[in-house]
């Protein structure tokens, strides 16, 4: 297997500036964003220009497709969690007349303030609502929300409806009277800083938005067209014909127990799309692929998942291995977390995922990857290198590993697992078909 596992490309800049100060991209926080920055460095460093087609087949909530749509390039996001999505879509969306766009606000600006004055506690059935949400925020603060999005819901007009929801989403956490932990909220550990005024932080949250819009309109006169589809990269994107894609950037999800689905419960509960873990599992869990232990809880796996037989033999030894070092650790601990099924599960479906992939790529396209490894109950798992075997093993003709940072170890905090020394990283996969 040609895997050239220690080749850097020096000249592509990995520095990772905080995508929450930049046009567009702050619109949302979304825990496990990529830095814009590196996607752009890339699309530099690989020629991808106008006229090309590019991919992201684990979009998240749209970076890819917002750096591509602002170079003028077309581009592909798909994304599972159809929470997640929406924001895509909507942060790809800039087809607003923005004179109107600003008299549209303003307007409801006026109107929630009238609102907010009048607000009547009895007016809203904050008991029915789910106790998740009576803990993040006081109860005026929750009346607050809702008033906002009722009036919201009341437009006619569905962007200028997603444009403000949108907005609306972007405050939930910063007007929260918990403390967050991204990805996930901490009900019982109050917030130490003031808590904004909820109008005001709405009010702010939209003219940040509207101002970004202007300046980016104004810089870029020709944005690419961004397609963002609620899919699943698991499977067959029907909709990519073969050779079509001409560059492919994405993050998938690590093998680090992130749950995507309880990182926006928040938001799921306050839009109410779903109302109870079980309603996020039918709605959002059950459509992702496999990568956090709350996944395969109950899934009826079975203890032994192999690796699949597809996968070259020296790849399924090596996951049983890992396989079965996780097993004994499970056995020997009170959690028992079912890592050894999740990181099968995970390969099994990246193997599918990467079969795919090199179907829609164009013969000669890149395909880069930006992913961690890990080490759950201590058991290094070296998902870069491994992902690169994989994806030699369907056919990509090159595979080079760039590490792009060495990262914290945040099993300690997460998985509740057992401290550990190994040092864990953050690699670009780069990928030639
Ligand atoms: C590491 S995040 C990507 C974040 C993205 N780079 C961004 O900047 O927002 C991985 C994403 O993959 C999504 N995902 C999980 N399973 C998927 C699947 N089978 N198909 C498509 N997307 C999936 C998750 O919901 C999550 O948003």
């Amino acid at each position: 297997m040609r895997c050239n596992l220690n080749q850097t490309c020096k000249d592509i800049r990995c520095t990772f500036v905080d995508n929450m100060k930049a046009p567009i991209h702050r619109w949302y926080r979304y825990p496990c964003g990529f830095s814009y920055t590196l996607v752009e460095e890339c699309f530099k460093h690989f020629n991808v220009k106008r006229g090309d087609l590019v991919l992201d087949p684990f979009v998240g909530c749209g970076t890819t497709s917002v750096c591509a749509k602002l170079a003028g390039i077309d581009s592909i996001g798909v994304e599972a969690h159809p929470y997640v999505a929406w924001i895509a879509e909507v942060k790809t969306y800039w087809d607003f007349d923005i004179a109107e766009l600003r008299k549209a606000i303003n307007d409801l600006c006026m109107e929630l303030w009238e609102k907010l004055l009048n607000i009547n506690e009895s007016d809203y059935d904050l008991d029915s609502k789910p106790e998740f949400l009576l803990k993040n925020f006081s109860r005026r603060t929750l009346c607050e929300l809702y008033a906002i999005k009722d009036a919201i819901e009341e437009r006619d007009d569905i962007h200028f409806r997603d444009f403000c929801l949108l907005a609306l989403a972007g405050i939930l956490r910063k007007v929260s009277s918990s403390s967050v932990v991204f990805p996930y909220m901490l009900p019982r550990k109050r917030k130490k800083n003031k808590i904004p005024n909820t109008l005001e932080a709405f009010n702010a949250q939209i003219a940040m938005m509207l101002d970004d819009l202007q300046t980016i309109l104004k810089k870029c006169s020709s944005p690419g067209e961004a397609k963002i589809v609620k899919g699943d990269s698991t499977k067959k994107i029907d909709f990519i014909d073969d050779n079509m894609i001409d560059f492919a950037f994405t993050s998938p999800p690590y093998l680090n127990n992130v749950d995507y689905a309880d990182a926006t419960r928040l938001d799921l509960y306050f839009f109410g799309i779903a109302s109870s873990w079980r309603e996020i599992t039918l709605k959002v869990r059950n459509k992702l692929m496999t990568s956090s232990t709350t996944q395969v809880n109950g899934k009826r796996l079975g203890e032994e998942l192999l690796p699949r037989e597809e996968l070259p033999q020296e790849i399924r030894d090596e996951l049983t291995q890992i396989a079965r070092k996780l097993r004994r650790e499970k056995y020997r601990r009170s959690g028992r977390k079912d890592y050894d099924i999740v990181c099968i599960a995970y390969f099994n479906e990246m193997y599918s995922h990467m079969t795919e992939m090199f179907r829609c790529l164009r013969p000669g396209g890149y395909y880069l990857l930006v992913l961690g490894d890990s080490a759950p109950y201590g058991v290094h798992i070296p998902t870069d290198i491994l992902l690169a075997k994989v994806a030699l093993s369907v056919g990509f003709k090159e595979a080079k590993l760039q590490v792009l940072r060495k990262r914290g170890d945040k099993w300690k905090s997460i998985a509740g697992g057992r401290r550990h020394d190994i040092p864990l990283r953050e690699s670009l996969i780069i990928l030639k078909k």
